[in-house]
């Protein structure tokens, strides 16, 4: 409300007006939610922002910030370039809008384009081109984040990666961001506050790169315990996020109480009524079950209120908070009265401290549709006034909710791409339908759709299909998708090429164009997996469609060696290549064994083992696919030794065995250099090795648990211990690599890996 004061009080209040009239006829608080600076405040943080990503031709382009462009309450941009005059105008009813207004201009008058790796094409023509072009947004809001980003992507980041993160979600126009970094600091205070002593806060919080799932109850202190340090550190980042959020005029969301206590409650309040969770993915005692205080408890109240007064003391607030009660957790009664009262109390927390207060929720929890039903789900979600909740229709490209529950009984929705899970890496996407659902949805009669959103559990992976599905908060019609993909590789690198246009079409056509449901892509790619026989590909497209993308690129790199965006795309195209023919070389190992016939066994071993030796030395060339950024990035929190040597066994375990035990092995596994060399390869090797043994003594069978014990004590669980410096640059000579794996690699599709490929992709997609 920042900006009202700002500017002239009449002008203010026809603007709210105006508002209020058009969106908010139903939901009067969330018309409320508007950028808390000052225009001249964004327009500066804008142009300051264009400063960092061209400097030498900043003055060329001239910001503004005018609410009153916008007569709806959603964000337009307006772009002038006239004939004679070197600047280009650039006029947004908030920074967020000037600064996709700027974005728009640079991807489509410029052909440039800012991903999320470092590897920006900005190389803009000498004279600008002319424009004149006004366009609005369909929706109110951009959202982004899932609450596990900040665990699988974000957690190791200090302010200049931030800053280059948090300019790139201006320029794609989002006003509606996740800012949950720094929040322990403040529960540290409470817990404090309420009589708890050190000693039992420490077994409650988790290490850093399991604080998401520690937060949403699923387990506690794995990985911990938390250093002061860390809270102190992570709070002072989370000011600098938050002042540069608003300065964009984008609304940030803060946490809030869902119910989650420490143990040790029990001693400092005798009577809470509280409910030990149940376990979660087989984590054990030690790290399991947190207690969850009952919502009709009045100490929930209290502590909710505690905690939200510190978080507003410290952070300030735009009254969206997020609190997640029920993620992948069932509620202790399916009755509907209890289920309103759940939704009752979590609401009131909040309204008791911010009397504006809007509760966003993740919809994740109706997946689970067994417990979840209409009436339960309308029970929650008609707990607190229409137009208080905000709801996030986590999966909409794949799994929708919004329409088994009548658009969340009236409370607003926004709908998002989830996409990816765990920060893998493998190529994939649902381009068609993240290209049609968003503009089905808004046709819905009677909808409740606010805004569309990004929630990814990772990202740096397939920029493409983000890239796809944030302009959707732009249009309101689906594009052509061959066209759309044939000018993102000119976006991407800088010029138009028909081998580049064929390559990203056979990518389009094949990985990109997922539409299945009864497969669910976790990234669960066999090489990544611990050995097994059971082990299958998860393929959904001609494997040869990508072999052929390879070869397109592969012609188009000699004359652009240089150029960081194809580097980029060439070594990931080579990942999902030989990933295939891993799953190949896999099954003519499982084969062989069964056949006894050893000298395949080997001659097979020996390829599997040769394919992660290239793969690793191809994904070392490139700086985009190193573990050791992650490592260095984990240690450089650390005040001590003692604390990095806490985090790298963070970052390590998190990738890897996910759990003490290996719990959830492997979900967020990354096809990295350095992972590959000393995690895949020698599981692998030792199965192998077994599998040898067991032919050659003939005595006994190849025993699945004993391996398991055995990798897991002589591979998985050394490598998360490990403190091996690993490379932070590129090493070899980008071509000479690239074209060795290529040439060594790519006669591998010959026709008994590409047949069995495409055996597997037709089981998976039902047409065997
Ligand atoms: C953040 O980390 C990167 C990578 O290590 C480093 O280059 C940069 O200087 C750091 N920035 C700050 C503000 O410490
Ligand atoms: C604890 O909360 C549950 C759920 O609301 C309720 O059924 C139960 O009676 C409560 N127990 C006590 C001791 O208050
Ligand atoms: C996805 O597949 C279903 C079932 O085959 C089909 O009805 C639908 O049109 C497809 N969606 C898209 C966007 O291609
Ligand atoms: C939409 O809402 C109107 C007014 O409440 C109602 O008459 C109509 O039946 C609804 N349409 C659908 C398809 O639900
Ligand atoms: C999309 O564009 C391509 C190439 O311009 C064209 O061949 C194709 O017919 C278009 N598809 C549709 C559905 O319009
Ligand atoms: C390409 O990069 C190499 C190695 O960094 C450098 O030696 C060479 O001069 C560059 N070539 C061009 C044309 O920029
Ligand atoms: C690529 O490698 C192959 C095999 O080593 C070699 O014959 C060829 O000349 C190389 N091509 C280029 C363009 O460097």
């Amino acid at each position: 409300m920042g900006s009202c004061l700002k500017v002239p009080l009449l002008l203010c209040f026809i603007y709210y007006c105006l508002i209020i009239a058009v969106d908010g006829k139903e939901w009067p608080h969330l018309s409320k939610i508007q950028p808390s600076t000052a225009p001249v405040v964004q327009a500066a943080a804008v142009q300051d922002l264009v400063a960092r990503l061209i400097p030498e031709r900043q003055n060329e382009f001239q910001i503004h910030v005018d609410p009153l462009l916008s007569t709806t309450g959603r964000d337009t941009f307006r772009l002038l370039k006239k004939p004679g005059d070197a600047r280009v105008f650039v006029t947004g009813s908030s920074g967020v809008a000037a600064a996709a207004g700027f974005n728009f201009y640079l991807k489509y008058s410029c052909h440039s384009q800012i991903s999320w790796e470092a590897n920006s094409q900005l190389s803009l023509p000498q004279e600008l081109p002319q424009i004149d072009t006004e366009i609005t947004s369909p929706d109110r809001f951009r959202y982004y984040q899932n609450v596990c980003t900040l665990g699988y992507s974000f957690i190791w980041w200090n302010w200049s990666q931030w800053e280059r993160h948090l300019d790139w979600m201006a320029l794609n126009g989002i006003n509606l961001p996740l800012a949950f970094v720094g929040q322990e600091a403040l529960w540290q205070r409470v817990w404090k506050r309420l009589g708890f002593e050190q000693n039992e806060i420490n077994p409650y919080f988790s290490g850093p790169a399991f604080l998401p799932w520690n937060r949403m109850g699923n387990m506690r202190g794995w990985g911990g315990p938390l250093p002061s340090s860390w809270n102190e550190k992570s709070l002072a980042l989370q000011r600098q996020i938050l002042d540069r959020m608003r300065d964009f005029g984008m609304t940030p969301v803060l946490p809030a109480f869902a119910g989650f206590v420490p143990r040790a409650i029990a001693r400092v309040f005798p009577s809470a009524n509280v409910t030990k969770m149940t376990r979660w993915n087989n984590f054990q005692d030690g790290f399991c079950c947190p207690y969850m205080l009952q919502p009709d408890d009045p100490l929930f109240a209290k502590i909710g209120a505690l905690f939200l007064k510190e978080v507003i003391k410290e952070f300030g607030t735009n009254h969206i908070y997020n609190c997640d009660t029920f993620n992948e957790m069932e509620p202790t009664s399916g009755d509907e009265k209890y289920l309103v009262e759940v939704g009752y109390s979590t609401f009131s927390a909040m309204t008791s401290i911010d009397p504006d207060a809007i509760w966003m929720m993740q919809a994740w929890l109706f997946m689970h549709d067994s417990f979840w039903s209409k009436e339960r789900a309308k029970a929650l979600l008609t707990s607190v006034p229409t137009g208080r909740m905000l709801i996030l229709d986590l999966q909409s490209e794949l799994s929708e909710q919004f329409t088994r529950l009548d658009s969340y009984f009236g409370q607003p929705f926004i709908w998002c791409m989830l996409h990816n899970f765990g920060g893998t890496l493998g190529l994939y996407g649902a381009a068609q339908r993240v290209n049609q659902g968003v503009h089905k949805a808004r046709k819905m009669p009677n909808n409740t759709m606010v805004g569309v959103g990004i929630t990814p559990e990772g990202i740096n992976q397939n920029y493409v299909i983000y890239d796809l599905m944030l302009e959707n908060g732009w249009t309101s019609q689906p594009v052509n998708l061959t066209d759309w993909f044939g000018q993102y590789s000119k976006r991407r690198y800088g010029f138009e090429n028909e081998l580049a246009v064929k390559a990203w079409n056979l990518l389009l056509n094949s990985v990109y164009s997922f539409n299945l449901t009864n497969i669910k892509v976790r990234g669960k790619y066999v090489i990544c997996r611990r050995p097994s026989f059971k082990l299958k590909p998860i393929i959904w497209y001609q494997p040869l469609s990508v072999a052929k993308s390879w070869d397109s690129l592969y012609e188009l790199v000699p004359k652009h060696k240089n150029l960081s965006t194809l580097q980029h795309d060439f070594v990931d195209v080579t990942r999902q290549c030989l990933q295939l023919l891993g799953a190949f070389y896999h099954s003519q190992i499982t084969k062989a064994y069964r056949k006894k016939n050893l000298p395949d066994l080997r001659k097979n071993g020996e390829m599997l083992l040769e394919l992660f030796v290239d793969m690793d030395s191809v994904l070392a060339s490139n700086e985009d696919f190193l573990m050791g950024k992650w490592i260095r990035d984990a240690r450089s929190w650390g005040d001590n030794n003692k604390e990095s040597d806490l985090y790298e066994f963070n970052a390590r375990n998190q990738i890897t065995l996910w759990g003490p035990q290996a719990e959830i092995l492997d979900y967020a596994n990354k096809q990295w250099s350095g992972v590959v060399n000393y995690y895949y390869k020698p599981r692998w090797q030792l199965f192998i090795q077994s599998l040898i043994g067991s032919l050659v003594s003939g005595e006994s069978e190849f025993d699945q648990n004993t391996f398991n014990q055995q990798v897991f004590r002589s591979v998985e669980e050394p490598f998360t211990l490990d403190k091996k410096q690993l490379p932070i640059e590129s090493s070899g000579d980008f071509w000479t690599v690239a074209n060795a794996t290529y040439s060594k690699w790519r006669p591998r599709f010959d026709r008994s890996a590409v047949n069995f490929l495409t055996r597997a992709m037709k089981r998976n997609v039902g047409q065997e």
